[in-house]
């Protein structure tokens, strides 16, 4: 059996509630690939500031970017926003811990897949008629480092103090509410553009899917220069894929018809931020998101769930761990586990197509005994496997 190490964050909130049964299943579908999956706890959040007084132990950030491959439970909750957060902006963990890795390890590619069946159309928020016979498949695609998300951070030291105080850029952290105007830089480098296109076409040839390409390049500059960067290499390099731009704002209309986004969706990364959490909940719920952050050269990767941390559930057992446990299956496919990936994602669909239900995917029809907590939901699942 082929060991593998992967190091562990069990998060903040209901994040560990979820990760422990999500790890239980990922080690034990792995078997079915003769790997053995081995957990090193990495501690980040808001837990590893209670214990270790950071969000981001310097030990477990060198140990997971060592590892390279990072099961990531999720970090931040609203109560320790409120409190230490507040004397130490510094310490938020969402930028201390998650933008920081996915910055350091160049995580650019930020798979959020959709995927509609016909047989769970119930499930979906959207219209059951609007799901075609079979189903549609979203393989949203988000662009993950710079843009808005990373613009001021990497540029304030190249300006001068004074440019600062006039346009008002300043770090996150010395934001005080009190200023007359504070200005986010947001930026594109081309070399990172093309390579994240050529990435996306490539995973839509093999998939046999066309591109879409949402922007804003009606507006903004770098979304012009995005989309002059897409049709570009499309023509050049693909000219087998088709290509279509799709504007942001009615791509987000376009949540309600999800057969209209059938394809590989690729967005930048403060747009795919937003509008993945819109698709999953038209899916079924945020709490059903899977996500994998990658580095087309390196391999390092980081499966982070999209789904938050959900901290008014934690310690109730019922926040939905398939996010989490989806998540753990493109981890499997991530380290060559295909059928132990496989596997976990027949046992959901399975479970869910059983009418076993979170609260989150519950409706009024569905018969109170078939509402399952965190813990029930994930041992259906795992005795699936
Ligand atoms: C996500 C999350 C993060 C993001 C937050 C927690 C920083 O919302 O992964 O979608 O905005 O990227
Ligand atoms: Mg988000």
């Amino acid at each position: 059996m082929r060991r593998k190490i992967i190091a562990l964050v069990t998060g903040d909130g209901s994040g560990p509630e979820m990760m422990s049964f999500a790890c239980l299943i990922a080690q034990k579908a792995a078997k079915k690939d003769d790997i053995e999956i081995v957990y090193e706890e990495t501690p980040m959040g808001w837990n590893a500031y209670h214990q270790y007084g950071d969000t981001l132990p310097e030990s477990s950030l060198e140990k997971a970017i060592e590892i390279g491959t990072i099961f990531f439970g999720g970090v931040g909750d609203f109560e320790n926003d409120k409190t230490i957060g507040v004397k130490k902006p510094e310490m938020k963990p969402e930028a201390r811990a998650l933008l920081k890795i996915r910055k350091k390890m160049g995580l650019l590619l930020n798979f959020r897949p959709m995927i509609y069946y016909k047989v769970l159309a119930h499930l979906a928020k959207v219209k059951p008629e609007t799901i075609p016979d079979e189903g549609v498949e979203q393989h949203w695609i988000r662009f993950l480092l710079e843009d808005s998300y990373f613009g001021t951070l990497d540029f304030i030291d190249q300006i001068n103090d004074e440019t600062c105080l006039k346009l008002g850029i300043k770090s996150k952290k010395d934001v005080t509410g009190k200023e007359d105007m504070v200005t986010e830089l947001s930026y594109f480098k081309r070399e990172t553009v093309e390579k994240y296109f050529r990435a996306a076409f490539t995973y839509a040839r093999t998939k046999g899917l066309p591109v879409i390409s949402i922007d804003k390049s009606n507006v903004m500059n770098r979304y012009d220069f995005w989309r002059k960067i897409a049709t570009r290499i499309g023509q050049e390099e693909f000219p087998d894929v088709p290509l279509t731009h799709q504007l942001v704002d009615s791509a987000n209309a376009l949540l309600f018809t999800p057969a209209k986004l059938h394809g590989v969706i690729v967005c930048g990364n403060e747009h795919g931020d937003i509008l993945s959490d819109g698709a999953a909940a038209a899916l079924g719920s945020m709490g059903i998101m899977c996500s994998s952050a990658i580095n087309p050269d390196t391999g390092a990767a980081m499966f982070e769930s999209g789904a938050g941390t959900a901290p008014d559930l934690a310690g109730q057992d019922k926040a939905n761990p398939i996010g989490r446990i989806l998540t753990a299956a493109m981890m499997l496919r991530h380290i060559g586990a295909v059928n132990g990936a496989g596997a976990i994602e027949n046992a959901v669909k399975e479970t869910l197509i059983a009418g076993w239900r979170t609260t989150d995917l519950a409706s009024l029809n569905d018969s109170p005994e078939m509402i399952l907590g965190t813990s029930e939901m994930s041992t259906k699942i795992l005795s699936r496997i």
